[in-house]
């Protein structure tokens, strides 16, 4: 009796010891494992119990559970303690509700994953749906069916990484597959967004990365106009930069539309006057063009019947540009001094 006697009170000077150098949350967990835990010390003893003498059993028992008692309530006054409350409170005394609370860190979203959610908010004010496809993506959809067969030049810009033993299934280079897949899943009238992350050869700098982003726009229906293109995108265009930006279109190709063009936005820091930032007054945000004929065909739809038009933009670079940011590795790199700023 009297060698437990000592292990007992060798155990609680030692926890109360080992709780009062704890300094935070995870420290004060990991002495109470130590002493209260499943494998502690408390349970080592109680272990040990049946070993005892039968009349002993009683009394060393009540021992043992006494010293729980004390040990739970020394670790419960150093949570409290911890947690900035020393001690209760007697009953009258006073409490500064003055003092500053503690404040808890918040987390926030990623200024990507901001951008792609505005992005699609603005477009579904005006009737799209978002939809979404995998990264990893056949061949076919990601080339043959958008009207770039194995030997078309736009690949080589677009030749990207495939996965180990396989010819057939890439990191899609863009999220126009997603036009493939959807209009093989439903028939007219199509009017939907794809945002989703993108993967190409690009060496790393300030305006690339081998991994983007990008938002993906189709709509398809019967008799669907450039005009009506023009009106969506420039909708878009106000929606999300604001209403003063005026929009046009140049000329450009791709081998999924046709004809195909290249919209500009007036310069969102000089208002159109030409500035550092843009080319004159104007800032390049996105392909489009009207649906190639052979894209409808490669999916089964009579481009006699139906005509649509289709879009994409890099969201990284529409976000920098909202935000006045220069490089684009600041996206990545997870520096919370960077993105606490959103
Ligand atoms: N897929 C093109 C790219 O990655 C962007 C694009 C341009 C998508 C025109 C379209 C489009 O749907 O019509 O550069």
């Amino acid at each position: 009796m009297g060698a437990l006697r000592e292990t007992i009170e060798s155990i609680r000077k030692a926890a109360a010891g080992a709780f009062a150098s704890a300094t935070d949350a995870a420290g004060l967990e990991s002495a109470r494992a130590v002493y209260l835990g499943r494998k502690g010390r408390i349970r080592d003893l109680m272990n040990l119990l049946p070993q005892l003498p039968p009349e002993e059993r009683p009394e060393s028992g009540k021992l043992i559970n006494e010293l729980k008692q004390e040990v739970t309530r020394l670790f419960d006054e150093r949570t409290a303690a911890l947690a900035g409350q020393t001690k209760p409170r007697a009953a009258g005394e006073a409490f500064d509700v003055t003092l500053p609370g503690i404040q808890p860190r918040l987390g926030r979203i990623h200024p990507l994953t901001r951008a792609m959610r505005e992005i699609v908010e603005v477009f579904s004010r005006i009737g799209f749906t978002a939809v979404y496809g995998p990264e990893a993506e056949s061949v076919r959809n990601n080339f043959e069916c958008l009207n770039m067969p194995l030997d078309h030049p736009s690949r080589d810009a677009f030749d990207t990484f495939f996965l180990k033993d396989r010819t057939d299934v890439v990191l899609r280079s863009h999220t126009s597959p997603v036009q493939i897949r959807a209009m093989e899943a439903a028939r007219p009238p199509l009017r939907l967004v794809v945002p989703g992350r993108t993967y190409r050869p690009d060496t790393v700098d300030a305006t690339h990365s081998f991994m983007f982003s990008q938002v993906e726009g189709l709509v398809v229906d019967a008799r669907i106009t450039m005009a009506d293109l023009k009106y969506c995108l420039d909708q878009f265009a106000k929606g999300y930069f604001g209403s003063q930006v005026r929009t046009r279109f140049r000329p450009h190709y791709f081998p999924f539309t046709e004809p195909s063009a290249e919209m500009d936005v007036s310069c969102i820091f000089c208002g159109g006057q030409g500035c550092r930032i843009c080319k004159k007054g104007w800032i390049e945000i996105l392909g489009c063009g009207m649906v190639h004929p052979n894209v409808f065909r490669a999916v089964g739809y009579d481009p006699e019947k139906y005509t649509g038009f289709a879009f994409g933009m890099g969201v990284e670079r529409i976000c920098m540009l909202k935000h006045g940011v220069t490089d684009m590795r600041l996206f990545f790199e997870n520096d919370l001094r960077f993105l606490e700023q959103f």
